[in-house]
């Protein structure tokens, strides 16, 4: 699908979204995972960025948890992000539209970033990888959510021509690129090893 369109889906889905019967099954655990990985990597994050943020619901919960933290999500999805700023009527998180190849950020910005369940819908996963990159701090972790075709799923993944869902391999391969690296990973609790959470590390400085 090309990427305009799966952005236009997003856009439609935006009004609904937080009423989805994915938010329960799918959503809410990846969130709860990837906050608990991200306490043990970071314990005091002083800057994080949420990469595809949708509605703004993995930022709200990191607030509790990170309570000083500057927090920051983009999405590509216009209506998404308008939805995100409704939803979360607070000065303490900043939510804007920008795509994870160009984020409109200094380098060197943040302690973490995120990205949940979006990794897949990026039109250039390399430039995308490059950008967190640049704008990780030295020590700063990448906390990427994502389906991981293992076993059997592998093969499909090949003959289906399904790219964009990356395999241990091809993750790896795009990371080593940017001097990133897997430091840490989990599986996310009750959704049969379909979805991982990566810590994954910024180049040294
Ligand atoms: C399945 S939703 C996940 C949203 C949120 N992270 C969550 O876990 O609920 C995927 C999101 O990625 C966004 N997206 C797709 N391509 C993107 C890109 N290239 N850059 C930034 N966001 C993108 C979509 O607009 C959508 O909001």
């Amino acid at each position: 699908m090309p990427h305009s369109h799966d952005v236009e889906r997003f856009n439609r889905w935006a009004p609904g979204y937080d009423q989805h019967w994915m938010q329960r099954r799918i959503f809410a655990p990846v969130q709860r995972t990837v906050l608990e990985l991200a306490q043990e990597q970071v314990a005091r994050p002083g800057a994080i960025i949420d990469v595809g943020c949708g509605t703004g619901k993995l930022l709200a919960l990191a607030r509790d948890r990170f309570p000083d933290a500057k927090l920051v999500g983009v999405d590509a999805a216009i209506e998404m992000v308008r939805q995100a700023q409704a939803s979360h009527l607070t000065e303490a998180i900043q939510f804007q539209q920008a795509m994870a190849e160009e984020l409109p950020f200094p380098d060197v910005s943040f302690d973490l970033a995120f990205s949940t369940m979006t990794f897949h819908h990026w039109k250039d996963q390399n430039r995308g990888v490059a950008e967190i990159a640049r704008v990780l701090t030295p020590g700063g972790r990448w906390l990427l959510a994502e389906f991981v075709a293992t076993g059997f799923m592998k093969h499909v993944r090949k003959v289906l021509r399904l790219h964009q869902f990356p395999d241990r391999a091809s993750l790896q391969a795009i990371l080593s690129i940017r001097g990133l690296r897997v430091v840490a990973q989990k599986p996310v609790p009750g959704l049969r090893r379909q979805v991982t959470v990566f810590a994954i590390a910024s180049a040294p400085a």
